[in-house]
């Protein structure tokens, strides 16, 4: 029986994975089948495709922080071609509803990717990765109400499936950016994407990832993550996907208490790949000690 329901999509429980975060296709090759017996998460985010295919950014890729990490992956994937061709029938074997994240360049693209993802029926929902400059306009498209906006309404009428927005911290105002995304048709925001940062060589004092800047994640954001989930869920009446930094069930019930509906696990999975299966069951022996929480018999 589904515990929950997200935008109509019946799930078991609300622990997700943060896109990008879990390589299911691999962790199949090196778990084999006891990865669909204990599978971390509740439905399956992937990680982002784009249109065409991308080598990602010149390594390094990856920065150790005090309480996090920083990334500067850059996307690699292998195009909605290969996606569908290559990865979809992998993740379509696993046991949990599949969301596929998408980034477009423009919004024609992003309008292309939703309507070729979204006719296929392996597909539960998709998410809208708009974390990434309009190469139009040059503004990032989720850092901006009115450019989140018009993207959104481009591509909704592409698709009948669920869409999810995933937002960006590195905005001025995220709520502002929530309610403009729902006000165009959304049917979901997720948040944080990571927040911008850098690390330097202590040797030569440049930077030290290969692109420069790269994206914060782990336990050194969630504070920020909160704050910014609980002034969106204020905001909005679509449901919340809430991440940013989450290790534990108490600080996914944090989320949750915070208004979130459903949470995300990322940077910790790469600790431990078992992470969200822990997380779920710290969570439900929290919802039982209360009493009530938003993990039992909720339908939004
Ligand atoms: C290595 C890495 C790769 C990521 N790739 C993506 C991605 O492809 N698409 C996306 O929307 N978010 C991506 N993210 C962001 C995560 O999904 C998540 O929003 C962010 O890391 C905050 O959660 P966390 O602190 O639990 O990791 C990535 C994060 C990391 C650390």
């Amino acid at each position: 029986m589904a515990a929950l329901e997200l935008c109509g999509v019946p799930l078991r429980g609300p622990v997700l994975n943060g896109s990008g975060t879990f390589d299911a296709i691999a962790a199949r090759r090196a778990f084999g089948d006891a990865l669909f017996e204990r599978f971390p998460f509740d439905a399956f985010v992937s990680k982002t495709i784009t249109l065409e295919p991308r080598q990602g950014n010149p390594p390094p890729r990856l920065w150790e922080t005090p309480a996090g990490m920083i990334n500067s992956i850059g996307l690699p994937n292998r195009g909605l071609e290969g996606f569908l061709a290559c990865d979809l029938p992998e993740l379509v074997r696993l046991p949990v509803p599949l969301v596929v994240s998408v980034m477009g360049f423009s919004r024609d693209e992003l309008a292309q990717l939703v309507a070729a993802v979204g006719e296929r029926d392996e597909v539960a929902m998709l998410e809208l990765n708009v974390s990434c400059p309009n190469v139009e306009t040059g503004l990032v498209m989720g850092a901006d109400p009115a450019e989140t906006a018009l993207a959104v309404e481009r591509v909704r009428s592409e698709t009948a499936k669920p869409l999810v927005v995933k937002l960006t911290p590195n905005a001025t105002d995220p709520a502002a950016v929530a309610a403009a995304a729902e006000g165009a048709g959304a049917d979901a925001v997720s948040l944080v994407n990571t927040l911008k940062g850098m690390a330097l060589d202590p040797e030569t004092g440049e930077p030290w990832l290969g692109g420069r800047t790269g994206g914060v994640s782990g336990p050194a954001i969630r504070a920020i993550a909160l704050e910014q989930v609980a002034a969106v869920a204020g905001r909005v009446e679509i449901p919340v996907i809430g991440m940013g930094g989450i290790a534990s069930g108490r600080q996914a019930a944090d989320f949750i208490d915070a208004g979130a509906t459903a949470v995300a696990i990322g940077t910790e999975s790469f600790r431990d790949p078992a992470a969200g299966r822990r997380i779920a069951a710290e969570l439900a022996d929290l919802s039982l000690s209360r009493g009530t929480r938003a993990t039992s018999s909720m339908t939004v």
